[in-house]
């Protein structure tokens, strides 16, 4: 290595020398090395995940440079237990579960380790270096807590005994490994002979490559290859992780003659070090001829730039004016019934781009072993169907292709799509070597997926008693480049959100366009939370104009389990299984002490108001997916659970041993689980839709149900009694069964979560900052699994909607570079934004669930948004229909309404 230096480095005791550059970082070296607890994430210095103590102190490690611990003592995550001994905070994280995925848990845990604070405000305020965009941060505040002391664990022991692992809080099964820093994510294996993959990004919106020339690249030293659309088989596919049969667009290519947004992936090369390849890129002379682009979906449709003019692609609903899908839904007569309205509202609502910022980037790594087998480990939401696209793209057998996905570090929907292991696996198909790529946060930011920002008009009639008569929403969605998940998401924006309340005409139409835009596609929420903010503020809208109280508005129109469910006669397969959602209500309206009709507190410049919201949404996704567990008794009466469903660090691992362990007498760990390995565990669709609790864990029972048949069968058989299932496993062993049962499961009919949420905020009319005072979100889920990792999604949930409420949007210039594409210039909430938040858990029991559990991953994100603006109107009497609710914004919009701004 040129210029390079060998330092002494003391590292969690461990002395060696390492051979490194002037400029390399700490973090760099110490994941070189093995330490993969110092995560990678933003390298910027601005999240934490990549923490270490020298001498004690904390320092993120990915800006240190190593040259300055010469001398000095290093402690990363895996040296920080003592003789096997966790240390109190690692330990009080362990107890509290102060984590999700894990991936900003060793920076937390030691950032907190040697940190003073006298009070909670405090520690959020210490903690504004480091970034969870999982737990809402309430957990982890309560673990640093624990662990110096400052507060009891309020954690009870799980029980151990037969027949209560369903309805407790048996902890994650992966937290020893998340706080202990183990290698447990998708990047962390590193096999030998390990070749690099980097792209070369466009820097144009719009344009078609005339010619690359890729001489200079392929001549640097230690590269091995060079990809282009010369390259690759021209083949139109839809990159996102649905099932066979999905209504999504084919419009996408391994690599292609035209690119469609800036940062589009133009070339790919392969080299023996990151470094190499990254500047191998640059080498690689384009000739681009730039054409005219398009960034607003309205002018988008009129089709004067075409965005998909190629004629392989397929299943574009009108190409020509850029609609990639159109969804059109109607119930009753709307058009008659707004005559029957004395008041029509009629406004039109802005929701932004955001984006996931799952804190582990995209990354994949791939080889091919002994046999010749393409091996793909990957961060991943959906195993099964990374394999089937990668079959397509590669024409190789699917029994050819092993998809892994390990301990994911988040994904909210980003991972649902195949954009990391495609080019990864084609290039270890070239080279024969393995490959890895891994995205750095830039181009996580501006070249894989965000939420689509829509522009939704709606119009509600009502009656002057409050009635509602009609229902007309119009929402034009941006795509951005391709149309992965577009026709689906814009389908949630109308169907949920109208849905959910008692309108005898409803209408939606929606339309998916493409803009020169990054793609946008899955998150959390699903476009649900998209059409949640306009009909929610209209309604508190509808209530005040009409001096009625809202709670009462709501609860006259809200749908029953007695009413015509959704909008669209095609769409029944959603059912109220279970029906909680007026305690839900109730419970809210009790914990706020909420008093209708009372005024907004007025002190100064400071006005504080109250909002509500609610949300309905499909607890998994009917006929689609489908999801198959094989549960077998081993030899040393144990079981072991298969399934293809995958924890995306959410806890589903946890709770599909829960529903085994419950059918089968025994306790989570006599369940040794494998999962998400399309060889090594049967079929499933993935980690989306709220699908894999309810449809995984509905599927995981039906095979636990069969497997203790069959032991009963053998009591029979050996005229045992039935009374004791272990007994009766070990008799059963003994003498010779071998019992394994495996069954798939999909359903024609899911069942709806509710939530409802209230909220009371603080706006400062002289800076328009909006301060979150406290909040309360009641969910109706059916029967908690695991009501503490229930709490965690909702959690995480809420603090995402306050992010998209409160700070959150990609900007984009005039020739679509995004802005703010880090860490710093994209403000996810800190754990002093996140305010005092109850979550009740409303629990009837479902139908259709297993153990009468509904989804729960989702619906917290939808109600912040609109609860928020409409608590701001409460505050100021100023409607804000544009997100996110800026203090640049508020202030506008309040100065306008001539409400004093003190300037
Ligand atoms: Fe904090 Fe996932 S647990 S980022």
């Amino acid at each position: 290595m040129e210029n390079s230096l060998t330092l002494s480095l003391n590292v969690n005791n461990c002395f060696f020398s390492a051979i490194c550059s002037p400029g390399s970082s700490l973090g760099s070296i110490l994941r070189d090395h093995g330490w993969k607890g110092v995560h990678k994430v933003c390298q910027t210095g601005d999240c934490g995940a990549c923490t270490v103590l020298i001498e004690g102190k904390a320092v993120h490690s990915c800006i240190y440079p190593v040259v300055k611990t010469a001398g000095k003592s290093v402690t990363t995550i895996e040296g920080l237990a003592n003789n096997d001994q966790y240390s109190p905070i690692q330990a009080a994280f362990l107890s509290e579960q102060g984590y999700q995925c894990g991936y900003c848990t060793p920076g937390m845990i030691l950032t907190a380790t040697n940190m003073t604070y006298k009070s909670e405000a405090e520690l959020r305020r210490k903690l504004d270096n480091n970034l969870c965009r999982c737990t809402g941060y309430q957990a982890i505040i309560d673990s640093i807590q624990v662990g110096q002391g400052k507060l009891p664990s309020n954690i009870v022991d799980y029980p151990i005994s037969s027949f209560s692992q369903v309805g407790h809080n048996i902890p994650k099964q992966d937290g020893a490994a998340i706080v202990t820093g183990k290698p447990i994510y998708a990047g962390d294996y590193i096999p030998t002979n390990l070749l690099h993959l980097k792209v070369l990004r466009s820097p144009h919106a719009h344009a078609h490559i005339q010619e690359i020339d890729t001489t200079a690249a392929l001549a640097l030293p230690g590269v091995h290859a060079v990809f282009t659309y010369k390259d690759v088989p021209r083949l139109a596919y839809s990159n996102a992780g649905h099932g066979e049969g999905a209504p999504d667009a084919k419009d996408y290519y391994l690599l292609d003659n035209k690119v469609r947004f800036v940062g589009q992936r133009v070339a790919a090369v392969v080299a023996e070090s990151e470094a190499i390849a990254a500047l191998a890129c640059q080498l690689i002379k384009v000739d681009y001829q730039v054409l005219a682009a398009v960034f607003d979906p309205l002018e988008a449709m009129k089709g004067e730039i075409v965005i998909h003019d190629e004629p392989e692609s397929s299943k574009i609903h009108d190409y020509q004016r850029n609609i990639a899908a159109e969804i059109r839904m109607e119930k009753g007569d709307v058009d008659r019934g707004f005559t029957e309205a004395d008041i029509i509202i009629d406004r039109t609502y802005f929701l932004p781009p955001v984006q996931h910022v799952h804190l582990e980037p995209h990354v994949a790594v791939t080889w091919l072993d002994e046999t010749g087998m393409l091996m793909v480990r990957a961060a991943t939401q959906v195993p099964y169907h990374s394999q089937r696209i990668l079959s397509e793209i590669l024409d190789l057998p699917k029994e050819k292709i092993r998809v892994i996905k390990p301990n994911l570090g988040g994904g909210f929907g980003n991972k649902q799509d195949i954009i990391s292991e495609d080019l990864c696996a084609f290039a270890t198909l070239k080279t024969g070597r393995p490959v890895r790529w891994e995205f750095d946060r830039s181009e996580e930011f501006t070249a894989t997926n965000s939420r689509h920002a829509v522009q939704i008009r709606l119009k509600i009639g009502v009656k002057a008693n409050g009635t509602l008569v009609a229902m007309d929403m119009d929402a034009i969605g941006d795509t951005g480049a391709y149309g992965n998940h577009t026709a689906t998401v814009m389908f949630f924006v109308g169907v949920f959100p109208l849905g959910i309340y008692r309108c005898p005409n409803q209408r939606f139409v929606g339309y998916g366009v493409y803009t020169n835009n990054m793609p946008a596609g899955a998150f959390r929420g699903y476009g649900a939370t998209q059409g949640t903010f306009p009909v929610e503020c209209q309604m508190d809208e509808i209530a005040r104009l009409l001096k009625l109280d809202y709670i009462e508005l709501l609860k006259r129109h809200l749908i029953t389990p007695e009413d015509e469910i959704l909008i669209g006669r095609d769409h029944e397969f959603h059912v109220i299984g279970s029906y909680g959602m007026p305690k839900a209500i109730d419970r809210v309206i009790e914990a706020m002490d909420y008093c209708p009709g009372k005024p907004p507190l007025i002190d100064g410049s400071r006005r504080r108001g109250i909002g509500f919201a609610s949300s309905m949404l499909a607890s998994g996704l009917a006929k689609i997916y489908t999801s198959t567990a094989r549960l077998s008794l081993k030899a040393d009466g144990r079981y072991e659970l298969r399934t293809g469903a995958a924890d995306i660090g959410t806890g589903s691992d946890t709770t599909l041993r829960q529903i085994a362990a419950e059918v089968l007498e025994t306790t989570v760990d006599q369940i040794d689980l494998i999962s998400a390995d399309t060889q090594e565990a049967p079929f499933d669709c993935g980690s989306y839709a709220s699908s894999t609790l309810v449809i995984g864990g509905q599927t995981v029972k039906l095979a636990a149900q069969t497997l203790r048949s069959q032991l009963a069968d053998v009591a029979s058989q050996l005229s045992l009694p039935l009374g004791n299932l272990a007994a009766l496993a070990k008799a059963a062993i003994a003498q010779g069964y071998s019992l394994t049962a495996e069954k798939s499961f999909s359903t024609d009919q899911v069942s709806l979560t509710f939530a409802f949420l209230g909220v009371e905020v603080e706006v400062d009319t002289a800076t328009g900052r909006i301060t979150l005072l406290r909040c309360v979100q009641a969910i109706d889920l059916g029967q908690a699994i695991n009501p503490r990792i229930c709490v965690g999604q909702v959690q995480g949930g809420v603090a995402m909607g306050i992010g998209y409420a409160l700070s959150e949007e990609l900007k984009r210039d005039e020739l679509g570079q995004t802005l703010n594409s880090s860490l710093r210039t994209y403000r996810i909430p800190l754990a002093r934004d996140m305010p005092p938040l109850e979550v009740i858990l409303v629990e009837t029991s479902d139908t259709y669930g297993p153990f009468g559990a509904k989804g729960v991953g989702e619906i917290g994100a939808n109600c912040p948004a609109p609860a928020i603006a409409n608590a701001v109107y409460h505050a100021t009497g100023v409607r804000f229909t544009e997100l996110p609710l800026t203090p640049e914004r508020v202030w506008r919009g309040l100065h306008n309404e001539g409400i004093s701004t003190g300037s």
